[in-house]
């Protein structure tokens, strides 16, 4: 095909054989070794039954989900035991918010209307519990003016829930500036990275956030209910959640009925946490860690271009930045018949996604070649009305 080194990797996941997969923004392709990580849970099951829990020697299924929070947080530059595991992003959201208190004259969300949803919806219902939710428009739907965020920030803010990589249209938002105002006046940030991570290269500890949330079936080739939220390590001891749980306690196993929270941000983790899921979610985190962000940045940036161009070209309608440095691994293009076309390109073997407003998302990663790339552009031309 090429001499593209990172080609090699092809054979870690097999669906690349059979189908032209495209839709990394959505879910990764599964690597091989999820089988191995899924039965290797299974036989401890198995075997040791209860035991299975925590072994002597510190590989039990608590300790692998502590293992697995701190190489999550490694790909982000989080320092051991500063991240932990629970099951989803909306549920992280809630949780976050039920550690502030909303009653006072701080009481502002202040986030744009191009987040997803899960956060949304949960900012949302935190009316009822005094939340001011002040929302900054998108012009295009495709970014939002960090100007008009940095406006909207001020002492009434209390945090500023923001994506990093926005998913309807794989917008990179400038987040050190707002995450550098929202300090400045007092409020705090929880980023979303989900979009981000295992695609676009970041450091949590670089970018001073206060929070971040993200899981795993994206980029970084996991599988579903693997969701992760890093706390600031000074940020821990104070850090407080209404919304907490028998593993947040400091000393789970002596059930003791006075809460004392955990010293490490698994004082976040509520209720068991997702021991299956972290199964299929390491072999992605293992790959990801060993390809290396700058070389899947350099790539998705190379692949992506060429899509915008070729899109373009075609006469389609891009509906993602133009610009690389704005702009995440996604390209959405559209035309009149779109979601139409997008369901005989999967029955065809091309695997994307649809979604209105935004078109047909096309995310290559770093296993994918620009061949599948021109295969896709030249798949839709024939299908356009
Ligand atoms: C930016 C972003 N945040 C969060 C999610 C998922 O949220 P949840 O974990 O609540 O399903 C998605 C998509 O699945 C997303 O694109």
């Amino acid at each position: 095909m090429t001499n593209d080194p990172l080609l090699k990797w092809r054979e870690e996941f097999p669906i690349l054989s059979r189908k032209t997969y495209l839709i990394n923004n959505s879910l990764g392709a599964m690597p091989r070794k999820v089988y191995e990580g899924l039965k290797h849970f299974a036989d401890m099951w198995n075997e040791d039954g209860v035991v299975a829990w925590h072994y002597e020697d510190g590989t039990g299924w608590l300790d692998d989900c502590e293992k697995t929070a701190d190489l999550i947080g490694s790909v982000m530059g989080a320092p051991p035991r500063s991240v932990m595991l629970h099951l989803n992003v909306a549920t992280l959201t809630a949780q976050v918010l039920s550690s502030i208190d909303f009653s006072g004259k701080r009481n502002r969300i202040v986030y744009d209307d191009m987040q997803f949803t899960s956060p949304h919806y949960v900012c949302q219902q935190w009316a009822r519990y005094g939340a001011e939710l002040h929302l900054v428009k998108s012009h295009d739907r495709i970014g939002v003016d960090v100007q008009q965020l940095l406006d909207a920030i001020d002492e009434r803010t209390a945090i500023v829930p923001i994506s990093h990589v926005y998913f309807r249209s794989a917008y990179l938002q400038d987040v050190q500036p707002i995450i550098d105002k929202a300090h400045k006046v007092g409020a705090k940030v929880l980023l979303d990275v989900y979009q981000s991570i295992g695609t676009v290269p970041f450091d949590v500890t670089q970018l001073n956030v206060d929070f971040a949330v993200g899981g795993s079936v994206k980029w970084v080739c996991g599988g579903p209910n693997v969701c992760y939220l890093y706390i600031r390590p000074d940020l821990i001891p104070t850090y407080q959640p209404a919304l907490t749980g028998w593993i947040s306690h400091a000393r789970p196993f002596k059930f003791e009925m006075d809460f004392t929270p955990h010293k490490t941000a698994w004082r976040a983790a509520t209720g068991t946490p997702p021991v299956v899921a972290l199964y299929s979610a390491r072999p992605g985190y293992d790959i990801i860690k060993q390809v290396g962000l700058p070389a899947i940045r350099e790539k998705s940036v190379r692949l992506t271009s060429h899509l915008v161009e070729k899109a373009l070209e075609a006469g389609f309608t891009v509906n993602s930045p133009r610009d690389p440095a704005r702009r995440g691994g996604t390209v959405c293009i559209d035309f009149a018949n779109a979601e139409e076309a997008h369901n005989e390109l999967i029955r065809r073997g091309f695997v994307i996604d649809y979604r209105p407003g935004g078109g047909i998302r096309v995310s290559p990663h770093f296993y994918n070649t620009i061949d599948e790339c021109n295969a896709i552009i030249a798949q839709m031309k024939e299908l356009r009305r």
